[in-house]
């Protein structure tokens, strides 16, 4: 890993979640001196270890380096990490209320916290996703609490998780939000190893768009943005079911469909459904916000609505499939939301899991990191996919992680009681599942495919796809 020179900007970080952590170590990673603050004992002193409380590819080296370079440091007390920095980030979780949308409590905290120590020449980012409005409110917050005006400046992140550290290095666009101009340009300036691509190991041709708007529409963009992606992936997923009833291919109309420059290839993926911890959180926040506003959020329901309605048509079609699943013996292959996460937020597979349960199966199931689901301790787990696939039924994929594509099915075919593979992301090699004397199903694709192999269409495959998102 390269190092950079210290290039004498101070931030700090309020709240080492997921955002914070990522924010916290690939700033370091830039040369800035940041301390984060964390105010859960555990996380902290994890944090201080160098180690992230979950999994995400890179960040454990990235804090570890951070640290022994004393350009990192870690502390549950704000003042500490305040004090004489240049910008404090507020990256602490709004997570949805069903009565009021967000729950600020973590935010009222976090403003309680800095304000005793922050000076109006020091600049306040909000990074988490905050409701629209939410920024005017700290700011607000902030001059009643300090007697003085704090600038504060939205920066959206869209970070995926798994693919976090990297998409804040290399990210596509970075939105400034605010019209506080020296405010503005502080926050620029911590960026600009970024912006640039300027940073030992950046990539020089990747230069990042850079937005600057008002506060309103940053914290829209991000919003927005998400719900793009969501209800791109509830269409291509209700496009899917339809290819199902009418023997056409999703893979080959999502190929299609991405050759048109005004569609694109990309979060076409018809598969299981839509989860994780950003998407139905930021949706129904966003529909909240179109509530107040008087305006009635027709599509973002929608989208929310439709992506429920096809988890329940892959298991129905599942249960079908394995005529009934009372007293059967499920393998259940990949249980985080996606690939290279522990994240269980919202996780398609683990709502699978439980109606598999509830309609009376065994499920035995694998990820190569997930060991446990916390609540749902009916769900065994085994320490490899073969283990989960001894004596199964039915064997369905839920998570396309890397290492089931190299799955030999020759070697799972003597063990399981029944050759039926459900293969519920489009990721497995079907010639191959097939080959090995297996009934392969996948979702929106023909029955006949295993015998055909994959279409000779495709210019962007699924595998293709996987590597680029
Ligand atoms: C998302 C946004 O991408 C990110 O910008 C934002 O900051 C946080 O929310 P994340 O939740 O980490 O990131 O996951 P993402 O990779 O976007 O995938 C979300 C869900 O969509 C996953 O369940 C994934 O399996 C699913 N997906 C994605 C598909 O089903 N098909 C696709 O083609 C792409």
């Amino acid at each position: 890993m390269g190092v950079e020179l210290e290039t004498g900007w101070h931030v700090a970080v309020i709240g080492c979640g997921y955002v914070g952590t990522v924010v916290a170590a690939s700033f370091a990673r830039l040369g800035h001196r940041v301390t984060g603050v964390e105010i859960n004992e555990e996380k902290l002193a994890d944090l201080q270890a160098g180690k992230a409380h979950f999994y995400e590819p890179g960040l454990d080296l990235l804090l570890r380096v951070g640290l022994s370079r004393s350009l990192l440091s870690f502390t549950a007390v704000a003042a500490e990490a305040v004090a004489g920095a240049d910008a404090v980030f507020l990256c602490v979780d709004a997570p949805e209320d069903p009565e009021r949308g967000a729950d600020l409590t973590s935010v009222r905290s976090a403003i309680a916290a800095i304000a005793p120590h922050v000076s109006p020449e020091q600049v306040v980012v909000t990074k988490s996703t905050l409701p629209v409005g939410a920024a005017e409110w700290v700011a607000t917050t902030l001059r009643r609490e300090t007697g003085f005006d704090v600038p504060v400046v939205v920066n959206p992140e869209f970070l995926r998780e798994g693919a976090a550290v990297d998409d804040f290095l290399h990210p596509s666009r970075v939105v400034f939000g605010g019209d506080d101009v020296p405010a503005l340009g502080r926050v620029e300036a911590l960026y600009r190893p970024i912006l640039d691509q300027s940073f030992e190991s950046a990539r020089e041709g990747d230069i990042p768009e850079i937005i600057v708007t008002n506060r309103a529409s940053a914290e829209m963009i991000k919003y927005a943005a998400n719900t793009f992606l969501a209800s791109r992936l509830s269409l291509i997923n209700e496009i899917a079911q339809i290819c199902d009833a009418v023997g056409a291919d999703i893979e080959d109309v999502a190929a299609g469909l991405g050759t048109d420059p005004r569609i694109g290839s990309r979060y076409l993926r018809a598969g299981l459904g839509w989860g994780g911890s950003c998407f139905d959180k930021d949706l129904a926040i966003f529909a909240g916000v179109a509530r107040e506003a008087g305006v009635r959020p027709t599509l973002i329901e929608a989208a929310r609505s439709a992506n429920k309605a096809h988890r329940v048509w892959v298991f129905e079609k599942i249960a079908t499939l394995a005529g009934s699943l009372a007293d059967k013996r499920v393998a259940l292959l990949g249980i985080s939301f996606k690939p290279e996460t522990d994240d269980l937020r919202d996780a398609p597979a683990v709502e699978l899991a439980q109606r598999f349960i509830a309609a009376g199966a065994q499920v035995t199931a694998h990820d190569p990191v997930v060991k446990g689901v916390p609540d749902l301790p009916e769900l065994a787990f085994a320490s490899d996919a073969h283990g989960a696939a001894t004596g199964a039924d039915l064997v369905v994929l839920a998570t396309e992680w890397d290492e089931y594509a190299e799955l030999d099915f020759a070697t799972l075919a003597p063990l399981v009681a029944r050759r039926l593979v459900i293969d519920t992301r489009n990721f497995l090699d079907a010639p191959a599942v097939a080959g090995a004397g297996f009934e392969y199903h996948a979702i929106g694709r023909p029955g006949d495919l295993p015998h055909r192999g994959r279409p000779g269409g495709h210019t962007m495959p699924a595998t293709a796809q996987r590597s680029v998102q």
